[in-house]
């Protein structure tokens, strides 16, 4: 299989068109995606939106992915184009955290745990021609399901504080509308949120300006939560 133009770059991998209806996405620091192909396969499996695992690539790396190529802006794109409202955005993001916790966990014995994404943002959400489909689990894991929800709002709390963002008016718009559309499914309790806040604080993905809004961005997610 021949490696093509790139088609994406995010925080940590790249993609890359291969033949076929596949790409290739491959971490620029060579962290192993094999954890991801497990969480996965187990979610296509449960019908949950994520793109197919494709067979493995001629010149690819052990450490690669090949999964299946998907058209279409992300939500982050959409919602600065203007072709996907706040609301919208919103109410899709709530969506899918809630089909997400409605499939069993794969390894947790707790049965209140479920599968978590813990970096459910717009960046990470495609909306395909096939519907709107959940990219990059390399940070998913098992816990309650609040957790996430938290995660997803602290994200967005940063961003719409962020003063560099020319987009952070939006995402602040975004984030008003996702916390009433948590309502039903349980909310952001204080215990989430703090918990949330903690592994923000020990990412090393973080950049300083992002660490310099967190607290302040726990503020305003315990603030639009009421
Ligand atoms: N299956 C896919 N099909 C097409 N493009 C993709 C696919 N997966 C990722 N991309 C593109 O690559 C970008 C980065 O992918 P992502 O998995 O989010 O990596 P990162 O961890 O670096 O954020 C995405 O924003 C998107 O533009
Ligand atoms: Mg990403």
């Amino acid at each position: 299989m021949h490696t093509g133009p790139l088609m994406g770059s995010g925080r940590t991998a790249d993609v890359y068109a291969l033949d076929g209806p596949w790409v290739l996405r491959r971490y620029r620091d060579g962290m192993d995606a094999t954890g991801e192909l497990a969480v996965m396969s187990y979610l296509a499996a449960s019908g949950f939106p994520v793109p197919r695992i494709g067979p493995p690539a001629e010149d690819a790396l052990p450490t690669d992915l090949v999964l299946q190529r998907l058209t279409g802006p992300t939500l982050a794109e959409a919602l600065l184009a203007g072709t996907t409202t706040e609301a919208e955005g919103a109410e899709l993001l709530a969506r899918l955290l809630r089909e997400l916790h409605a499939i069993p966990p794969r390894l947790s014995q707790d049965p209140e745990d479920r599968i978590l994404h813990l970096d459910l943002r717009p960046e990470n959400v495609i909306l395909a021609a096939e519907g709107a489909m959940v990219i990059d689990w390399l940070t998913a894991g098992e816990g309650p399901p609040a957790l996430d929800r938290a995660m997803s709002s602290l994200i967005l709390a940063q961003v719409a504080l962020d003063p560099s963002l020319p987009a952070r008016a939006r995402v602040r718009g975004l984030l008003a509308a996702l916390l009433p559309a948590f309502a039903d499914d349980g909310g952001v309790p204080a215990e989430a949120l703090a918990r949330a806040t903690a592994l923000r604080a020990d990412d090393p993905q973080l950049t300083a300006d992002e660490l310099a809004v967190l607290d302040e961005a726990a503020e305003l997610v315990a603030s639009l939560t009421g």
